[in-house]
């Protein structure tokens, strides 16, 4: 924070110079971040800007725009303090790239740094600075929808994702005019809603939070991240929002973050809604107190916090200690001396290909190839009729997924439009069969561009639309079946019971596959499905995820073999959504799987994962052998290699994901049967032998326990596995001695 401007003043020392210009209310106004849409409370954002009191503008999409508020507050404010122009940008800006969840099933942290560098390049060319995410949430129950958003159920994998994204939207210096400051989001544990439904509370223990929830927070903070986004849901009865042990303790203390924390939306106002304050002044006093420094769109610091102050309930040295960070920001961004966008530059940045090619790539990366019975695929591209079938076949906005910026206009490659463009001379028919919808509709509906409002099928017309699918697919000699989610039955409150495919899509699946025809099943979806029917009946499934403006080109690239799939699964696939929260990482408990003391937990099914973590094939085959550990014991404090040899043993090129697992066998605390920690995404040439190592040591074997009250590496011995997936086989020990 206090590297020396051109000037030879240090920002530290140009921050003090303007607190001590500012007045109190322009002080308080940094901490108000504006809404730029229609919805939001207060007075107008022009209003509130001239006066001073606005620190920043959010949910607005337009460059002219910007300049125009911005204008305003340099030349018509008090201080002429420039704006940070905010927005969610998940997953690209115009470009759009697979969603998060399907970026972390790359394993492979290149693809989300190199997409959200792409995503930080256009949203800045746009007049953004400044983006909320990464979401980095672990999330261990597929039934939430905002699983989509994170990197999935693991802290590992999740911590390595998080940090990629924050280097790819930031880069290393947030002064570069083609990066946006990040946002660590949502702080913290909102993944463990009860239930998985969607804003209910979350308890959590401190074992759950320091093991599980908090690394991929700590890791941002490691890798630079300039704010954090404080989350909407109680933590243990006290809501993110307010939560000293979050945002005092946590993330200052122990973590010396210098950035700056932004409420979710309204989360400051919705304490009183919480039943956690007493009124808009106790909530706003709540946040302060806890370290929140800047309100999104509540309204209530503006209205309250000047009142604080004055009847001594809040020091101005309390309001100074929250501003300091903002205005560190803005001065490291430049914004003083480069307030204004140029606005012809987007147009630039949209027109270089590599934008769209790095989508491509990154959707190619993100896809995890569940089942190739027969070795169905790759298809030979000289097919003459092919049938391309299902609701989401041709659907621009189920291409591209959730969290979609305001105002994009879809503009993706549908899997239909990609399997055409691979197949120019064959004839390729399409039909969507019966639409999908979710039972109760989306809040969010009528923000996505695209929205109709056109009223549901009659049942009439979904029986024609499903008769004529099925006659489709009768006429082709192969099938592809486009199955899963539309974009808003993942993502925020998106949250279901059932995992299941929606509406008559199984029905449909049955109906052609009845056909006798070789069917392949091509899934779009944000979160894990129990697509318990097609794993056991149909040769060929992909899980493309929502793949983004690229998708349908990276669909038909792995379909027609162009591409060798080499993703792997960043969550585990339940059987049945009742069997969530399913995740790996489990103690063994005293009756262990495959024990004669196994009890199948349910007696109406085992809750077993579909696919476990971890999984994924591949066109060709690998072979792991030659487990190594450097040493069979080590002392606490001291780290050993482990080493093994992969092999590709099939006729194709392909990628491998080279994963360590290790199991602690006893300690202070009971450990869970199996941890990653280590991972390394390899590409083999047919009957090639690479070797990869790992290190492991303090970093990997330390763990939280809170019955030790503190961070512990501990004498005991190890499991250690490593393999394609979290049921790896190939196994070693090690000791560590005290
Ligand atoms: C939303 C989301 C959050 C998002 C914010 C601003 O409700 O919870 O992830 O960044 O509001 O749009």
């Amino acid at each position: 924070m206090n590297s020396t401007t051109e000037s030879g003043t240090t920002i530290a020392e140009r921050v003090e110079a303007l607190l001590g210009r500012m007045s109190l209310a322009e002080k308080i106004g940094q901490l108000n971040q504006v809404g730029g849409a229609d919805f939001a409370p207060g007075p107008k954002a022009e209003d509130q800007i001239r006066a001073g009191g606005a620190g920043s503008v959010l949910w607005l999409n337009n460059t002219q725009r910007f300049n125009e508020l911005q204008k305003i507050a340099i030349e018509e404010s008090p201080s002429g303090i420039p704006l940070l122009f905010a927005l969610d940008v998940i997953h690209g800006y115009r470009t759009i790239f697979p969603v998060p969840l399907a970026m972390a099933s790359s394993w492979d942290p290149a693809v989300p740094e190199q997409s959200q560098a792409v995503a930080a390049k256009e949203a800045r060319a746009a007049g953004l600075h400044w983006t909320f995410a990464p979401m980095i949430d672990i999330a261990r129950d597929a039934r939430w929808g905002r699983i989509v958003e994170g990197a999935g159920e693991d802290p590992y994998l999740g911590s390595a994702m998080a940090a990629a994204q924050v280097r790819g939207f930031q880069g290393d210096n947030v002064a570069d005019p083609e990066r946006v400051l990040a946002c660590a989001k949502h702080f913290a544990g909102y993944g463990y809603s009860d239930g998985g439904r969607d804003y209910d509370p979350v308890y959590l223990s401190e074992t759950q939070l320091r093991n599980i929830v908090l690394p991929p927070f700590e890791a941002t903070v490691k890798a630079g991240v300039a704010t954090f986004m404080s989350a909407y849901m109680d933590l243990n009865d006290v809501p993110a929002s307010g939560n000293h042990f979050l945002m005092r303790q946590i993330l200052r203390k122990e973590w010396s973050f210098d950035g700056f924390v932004v409420s979710d939306a309204f989360a400051v106002g919705n304490m009183l809604i919480q039943g956690h304050a007493r009124d808009r002044r106790d909530a706003a006093l709540r946040g302060i107190k806890a370290g929140l420094n800047m309100d999104m769109s509540s309204y209530t610091y503006p209205e309250n916090v000047a009142g604080l102050v004055a009847d001594g309930a809040l020091s101005v040295a309390e309001i100074e200690e929250l501003v300091r960070p903002i205005l560190a920001i803005k001065f490291r961004m430049g914004l003083f001396e480069q307030p204004y966008v140029d606005e012809n530059r987007l147009a630039e940045v949209l027109a270089q290909p590599e934008n769209r090619q790095t989508a491509r790539w990154a959707a190619q990366r993100s896809m995890v190839l569940l089942k190739n019975e027969g070795g169905l695929l790759p298809l030979k591209t000289d097919l003459q009729k092919v049938a391309v079938i299902g609701p989401l076949a041709d659907s621009m906005t189920a291409t591209e997924g959730s969290w979609m910026v305001f105002g994009h206009e879809p503009a993706a490659v549908t899997v239909l439009a990609g399997i055409r463009a691979k197949l120019p001379e064959a004839e390729v028919s399409y039909a969507p069969g019966s639409e999908i919808r979710r039972d109760i509709p989306s809040w969010f509906e009528s923000l996505m561009a695209g929205y109709t409002g056109e009223p549901p099928q009659t049942p009439e017309e979904s029986e024609s639309a499903f008769q004529t699918a099925v006659s489709t697919a009768r006429a082709a000699d192969l099938v592809v079946m486009v199955l899963g989610e539309t974009a808003l039955m993942a993502g925020e409150a998106a949250s279901r019971a059932s995992l299941d495919l929606p509406g008559r899509q199984e029905e449909l699946l049955k109906a052609v596959a009845d056909l006798g025809k070789p069917v392949v099943l091509v899934l779009l979806n944000g979160r894990p499905l129990s697509i318990n029917w097609a794993a056991e009946h149909i040769p060929a499934i992909l899980e493309a995820w929502e793949p983004g403006t690229e998708g349908g080109h990276a669909v038909a690239d792995i379909l027609f073999g162009d591409v060798n799939p080499g993703g792997k699964l960043p969550v585990s696939f339940p059987r049945k959504g009742s069997h969530a929260p399913l995740y790996y990482a489990r103690n063994i408990t005293h009756s262990p799987e495959g024990s004669q003391m196994y009890n199948p937990r349910y007696w109406d099914g085992l809750p077993v994962p579909l696919y476990p973590f971890g999984f994924g094939l591949s066109y060709t085959t690998f072979e792991f052998s030659n487990l190594q550990i450097s040493a069979p014991q080590v002392k606490v404090g001291e780290r050993v290699t482990v080493s093994v040899d992969v092999t590709n043993t099939g006729e194709m090129a392909g990628d491998e994901v080279v994963q360590l697992y290790i199991h602690q066998k006893w300690g202070t605390d009971t450990r869970p049967m199996r941890e990653l920690k280590g991972f390394e995404r390899i590409t083999l040439q047919p009957g090639e032998t690479k070797t990869v190592a790992f290190p492991l040591g303090p970093d990997e074997l330390t763990y939280w326990s809170t019955n030790a009250n503190g961070w512990i590496q501990e004498a005991a011995a190890f499991d250690i596995w490593v393999g394609a997936d979290s049921l790896a086989s190939l196994h070693g020990e090690l000791e560590v001695i005290g």
